[in-house]
């Protein structure tokens, strides 16, 4: 699907999804890690059904697989949030919306989707975090999430060469792959003039994307703290969620304050360059959780086998970025089916082959460890 969507889209958009902060060691490694951990099956089990269906925060999830915030998600296909909604929605799983959407989320949860999620972040405008939050809340949404990690915006060195902007604007060189980029083109004809940041723009305001841009990157406040997420948890009663999280002392302070769940993260690689793999880091917050609230992981999950060696360490679902734009530059709606059929057929299979039946079944038992050659006894 990634092959696919770099051949459908022009470049600068293609990076802008696919890379990410300087040299990428993050983004490299958020997979790579995964090729270190190995599964020890025990076919003899019996699993000749799975159950995929785990209950997160009350609801009832077909998957352990969650579609994650992803900003400007309409760049990629038009409506490409809504298609994503319907998407989720028809895999029965959940979906999380950026704040950097380019429809509001008023019209995001018009689609129905649930459960939904809405994403939000600190803003030196407290005020601005609080109106978010009731929005979100006056349009049912189910779970908030407020990102972490995302306070300074990181260094995408990829799109300072391209020259990456919203609206897109496409130079000298970009032209000459673009003849194959038509059909993107032309789909998104009508939408491009209009792209904005959908959930910024305030009644009787222009939606000019430029200064809303500005204005959301100023707004942003590294000086955030936990009184913060205090204030949010007092405004916000259903499920919160912090993403971001790969300190196990985070992690811990977290429930302190009345934190229900934890997405360990590193925004995938987009912000610190040099922050360890979501996944290296998952098993010490796990330790530090303790089982008091679900604990969840994005970064770099590629393969049903991602998910169940994640769930194996701990981990209650997955959330993917990438995967599902791919599939909405390829084929919107269908797209993000086709990608949430894929991680179900290889979840189920994995598990198959692993002998487990159901997804809370999946433990540290399923998880080889490699004999060190310090531990071995030489004849
Ligand atoms: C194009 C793009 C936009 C993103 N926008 C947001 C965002 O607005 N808010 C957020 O919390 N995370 C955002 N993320 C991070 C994702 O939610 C997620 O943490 C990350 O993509 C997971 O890694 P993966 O892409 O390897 O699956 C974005 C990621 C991408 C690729």
């Amino acid at each position: 699907m990634r092959e696919l969507a770099r051949a459908a889209l022009p470049r600068p958009v293609f990076d802008f999804a696919d890379g990410g902060a300087e040299d990428e060691r993050t983004l490299r490694r958020n997979e790579s890690a995964f090729d270190e951990v190995e599964l020890l099956p025990r076919p003899l089990d019996g699993a000749g059904e799975r159950d995929l269906s785990m209950t997160l925060f009350g609801h009832r999830l077909a998957l352990p697989l969650i579609v994650g915030p992803t900003g400007l998600s309409g760049l990629f296909w038009p409506n490409g949030e809504c298609c994503a909604a319907r998407a989720a929605a028809a895999a029965g799983t959940a979906i999380c919306l950026s704040h950097g959407s380019i429809c509001t989320l008023e019209t995001f949860a018009a689609t129905g989707a649930t459960p939904r999620w809405m994403q939000v972040f600190i803003y030196r405008d407290r005020g601005f975090t609080r109106e978010l939050a009731e929005r979100a809340a006056r349009a049912g949404f189910d779970a908030l999430v407020l990102t972490t990690d995302n306070q300074l915006l990181g260094n995408r060195e990829r799109d300072i060469r391209n020259g990456f902007a919203i609206p897109p604007r496409f130079r000298a060189a970009d032209l000459a792959g673009m003849a194959l980029r038509l059909p993107w083109l032309w789909r998104m004809r009508a939408e491009l003039p209009r792209i904005t940041f959908g959930n910024y723009v305030r009644p009787g305001e222009t939606a000019d994307i430029k200064v809303l841009a500005g204005r959301m990157a100023s707004l942003l406040d590294p000086a955030m703290s936990w009184a913060d997420v205090d204030a949010l948890r007092w405004i916000w009663t259903g499920p919160l969620l912090l993403k971001g999280v790969l300190h196990p002392a985070e992690a811990r302070t977290a429930i302190d304050h009345g934190v229900d769940g934890l997405i360990v993260s590193n925004h995938g690689g987009r912000q610190l360059d040099g922050a360890p793999a979501s996944f290296d880091a998952l098993p010490a917050v796990i330790e530090a959780v303790g089982g008091r609230i679900p604990v969840l992981l994005d970064g770099g999950v590629r393969r049903g086998a991602d998910v169940v060696k994640a769930l194996a360490l701990g981990a209650r679902a997955c959330l993917v970025g990438r995967p599902q734009l791919w599939g909405l530059a390829v084929a919107g709606e269908a797209g993000v089916a086709h990608v949430l059929d894929i991680y179900r057929r290889e979840i189920d299979r994995v598990m198959g082959l692993c002998g487990v039946s159901r997804v809370a079944n999946l433990g540290p038992d399923l998880i080889f460890s490699r004999p060190r050659l310090t531990d071995m006894k030489i004849c």
